[in-house]
């Protein structure tokens, strides 16, 4: 303390201070931080009803809300065709199709998709009865060991719909302008499919036969 009555204090010390204020308040639990909500992080899981068409037939589930469409499709319904690769929406494996619409659906929650319709792998084709874009793929050897290519048809076959609509992707050179279906085109759409065989060309040749080009 010096003459004054106050506590002498350097630069250093004021830092010092100031830091640790700054890192009490950004700690849960400590003071002048926020209480944190106990009863939200151990709240129950909540159930609801939900109720979609799949492959067109109606099914209706009674989920944990947090259920995302996927483990929704596989380990309620057991169609097990869309696949989980990285369930955070990177590779693309568990695309589906939903109201005309691709997406992944370990990205998405069941119980968003009251009175959808969804299209799964299981719903485009059977053995007997292949999607031609199906068909494309094994004509062209689009895969080697197979887990993407759920994905990558389901994929395929939206972006066609896509280019018919007039969707311009990122690499159209004009956007009021019909798509051309060329090779880059069919790529920048299906990036979002990765392949870990890299059967890229492959695939990018059964898509282009399916929609009648040489892309
Ligand atoms: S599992 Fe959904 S994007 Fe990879
Ligand atoms: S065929 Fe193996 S990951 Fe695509």
């Amino acid at each position: 303390m010096d003459k004054s009555g106050h506590l002498p204090i350097s630069r250093r010390n004021l830092m010092i201070v100031a830091g640790a204020s700054v890192a009490s308040a950004a700690v849960p639990g400590s003071a002048g931080a926020q209480t944190p909500d106990l009863a939200r992080s151990g709240a129950a899981p909540v159930s609801s009803k939900v109720s979609f068409r799949v492959n067109g037939a109606t099914r209706g589930l009674e989920l944990d809300t947090r259920t995302t469409l996927l483990d929704a499709l596989r380990e309620h319904l057991h169609l097990t065709g869309s696949k989980k690769g990285c369930d955070h929406g990177q590779c693309g494996a568990c695309t589906v199709i939903v109201d005309g619409q691709r997406i992944v659906s370990c990205l998405t929650l069941a119980v968003m998709h009251e009175g959808a319709s969804v299209t799964t792998i299981e719903g485009l084709g059977t053995p007997d009865d292949l999607h031609p874009m199906q068909a494309a793929f094994i004509k062209h050897d689009g895969y080697q060991c197979g887990y993407c290519t759920p994905g990558q048809i389901c994929s395929a076959v939206a972006v066609l719909d896509e280019l018919k609509a007039g969707i311009p992707s990122h690499v159209s050179g004009d956007l009021t302008a019909a798509p051309e279906l060329t090779s880059a085109e069919l790529r920048e759409r299906m990036s979002g499919n990765i392949c870990r065989c890299g059967a890229y060309s492959n695939i990018i040749d059964a898509i282009a036969e399916v929609a009648g080009s040489a892309a």
